[in-house]
């Protein structure tokens, strides 16, 4: 197969993570005999540095015209000033939308070598295996208005939350249906007892329910959900949520795996690449050290393989080498060890 793939490594740890997924999928295309070409493009505070843009429209057009984008992280204090008027985060958001990924994948998993990491009780986690699947293009991130100004003579500011039907129904069909080829369980996180745009929500997902009867559907409310999450995480198989929630339940949801640097995520729209990324960020604290953990980007850019290109082979070889190498005591620091970002590399590729 040939594959054509954009490089967005983008700030802090970023670039560091790419080029460790990079060399991972190089390995696989020697093995299973796929070309991959690559086209490397600006995001975040550097394309503010270079063009004065957190994303240009040519780096937009360049995403647009490859199969699939592999993203680092975007941020960092540098760019952190509050009234400035591009940020790197923006760039992110922008790239989001453009792409139209409204579904955003992120995967976690309870490893059992690794439970010791997590600061939960192993009981808790024991037989953790949940997806969640965050709105990524609507609700409060998006909605308008949203602004700043002077009313009344107070300072004031508004973001909106809000959603069309369809834009709920895409999201919650695609979590159905990957509920099909797992447990078949979905559960809708929303705040029905209090917003409006919840009750929308929740009245969809019931609908939606009604055409999938073999799998169940719970509601659960946010607050709860965030609960649950460290109460019985076990319990939840897929969860499908507004994009806020999703952001905030997804942090704490990487809690249950031991590190935030394993987590990678996958979005996805009807048609055009998928987006992917490690769910880190770009740790400026330990940027350009070369000890982050190459993991989320490794295992994001498997999802890559598999959601994009339909490579479940490649996509499953890479998580079992990642397994092994984790099975192995292969440990990053965040994971308590020594190892370097290339030496965890190396020892994934030697489970290739
Ligand atoms: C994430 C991040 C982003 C988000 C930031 C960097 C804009 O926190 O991907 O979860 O809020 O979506
Ligand atoms: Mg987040």
């Amino acid at each position: 197969m040939n594959l054509h793939i954009t490089l967005l490594p983008g700030d802090g740890i970023g670039p560091e993570v790419i080029a460790e997924a990079v060399r991972v999928l190089d390995a696989i295309a020697a093995r299973y005999n796929h070309t991959i070409r690559y086209t490397e493009r600006l995001i975040g505070g550097c394309s503010i540095d270079r063009f004065g843009q957190s994303l240009t429209e040519e780096t937009l057009a360049d995403c647009l015209a490859s199969d699939a984008v592999l993203l680092g992280a975007v941020g960092g204090p540098q760019w952190d000033d509050l009234n400035a008027k591009d940020r790197p985060e923006r760039g992110l958001l922008a790239l989001r939308k453009g792409l139209g990924v409204f579904a955003n994948l992120r995967p976690v998993k309870a490893h059992p070598p690794l439970i010791d990491a997590s600061p939960l009780k192993p009981e808790k986690l024991a037989g953790v295996d949940l997806i969640v699947v965050r709105e990524l293009t609507g609700g409060l991130y998006f909605g308008q208005p949203k602004e700043r100004r002077l009313r009344n003579g107070y300072e004031w500011a508004v973001d909106t939350l809000e959603y069309y039907d369809y834009e709920i129904r895409r999201v919650i069909e695609l979590a159905f249906r990957l509920a099909a080829g797992r447990r078949k369980k979905v559960t809708s996180v929303d705040k029905a007892n209090v917003l409006e745009s919840s009750r929308l929500w929740r009245q969809i997902a019931t609908q939606v329910g009604r055409e999938h009867s073999e799998i169940t559907l719970e509601h659960v409310l946010v607050d709860t959900a965030a609960m649950r999450l460290i109460a019985s995480p076990a319990a939840l198989d897929v969860v499908v949520t507004e994009n806020m929630f999703g952001d905030i339940l997804t942090d704490e949801a990487s809690v249950l795996a031991g590190s935030m640097g394993l987590l990678p995520s996958a979005s996805l729209g009807e048609q055009g690449p998928g987006l992917y990324e490690p769910i880190h960020g770009s740790a400026p604290d330990i940027a350009g050290r070369g000890i982050a953990n190459p993991i989320g980007a490794i295992l994001s850019a498997a999802m890559m393989l598999r959601y994009s290109f339909q490579l479940e082979a490649e996509a499953t070889a890479i998580e079992q080498a990642v397994e092994r190498a984790i099975a192995d005591g292969a440990r990053t620091a965040d994971l308590g060890g020594t190892l370097r970002t290339t030496q965890m590399t190396d020892a994934i590729v030697a489970h290739l």
